[in-house]
């Protein structure tokens, strides 16, 4: 029951700061669960996952605005500060990645469905990113899901010395809850969710 009050109360969370009320291990907890248990295509175990904590999130949201600085108009700049800094203002990030490699590998392996293995990676990764979303709500924490993966990845790897050969796909930057957002309204199920019997 616990996962599904949770799974509700999931929501992409912009307002968060570093007063979070639980430990780094309950934190670390959540997310090692989530990486041990999500499922993934041939048991492939594709998906990776690297917690920043401290000035090392820090770190990583002055490279995103370091490189939106680089692309974008002089005058937009300020608004892509803004939003950043809300990211910056939380108490972690997790980023993900899949290992291309183990990924590649299947696709020689199996080439029957060499198609197929690209587009798993990034659903069992999706998968990862929902389990470990939803697990540090259920610490009370907020969230947001983020993608610059591409303007950051080459800086990323770097500063943090990760493995070549892991894709960035996602960050979740994530925090003390500091506001509930406003309710969106849902589709109705109707439009959804079919049940045939
Ligand atoms: C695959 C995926 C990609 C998303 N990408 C972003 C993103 O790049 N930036 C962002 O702020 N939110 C992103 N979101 C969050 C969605 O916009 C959000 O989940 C949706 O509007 C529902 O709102 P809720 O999360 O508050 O329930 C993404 C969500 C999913 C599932």
């Amino acid at each position: 029951m616990e996962f599904f009050e949770s799974l509700k109360k999931r929501r992409s969370v912009y307002n968060i700061n570093k007063e979070v009320k639980v430990t780094e291990e309950e934190i670390l907890n959540v997310i090692e669960t989530a990486v041990l248990y999500t499922p993934s295509a041939y048991n492939s175990e594709s998906q990776r996952a690297v917690v920043l904590l401290n000035d090392k999130h820090d770190l990583l949201w002055e490279i995103v605005k370091d490189e939106i600085k680089k692309v974008v108009k002089p005058e937009d700049y300020k608004v892509s500060e803004t939003k950043i800094n809300s990211f910056k203002n939380g108490h972690g990030t997790v980023l993900f990645f899949d290992d291309i490699l183990t990924t590649n590998e299947l696709m020689t392996k199996f080439p029957l469905y060499k198609d197929n293995f690209y587009r798993w990676s990034i659903e069992q990764n999706g998968m990862l990113q929902g389990n470990v979303w939803v697990g540090l709500e259920t610490l009370g924490l907020g969230a947001s899901l983020q993608h610059y993966n591409e303007l950051i990845e080459k800086r990323v790897k770097e500063e943090f010395g990760i493995d070549e050969n892991w894709q960035l796909i996602a960050q979740l930057p994530f925090g003390n809850l500091a506001e509930v957002p406003a309710e969106k309204t849902k589709k109705a199920l109707i439009e959804r969710l079919k049940v045939i019997k």
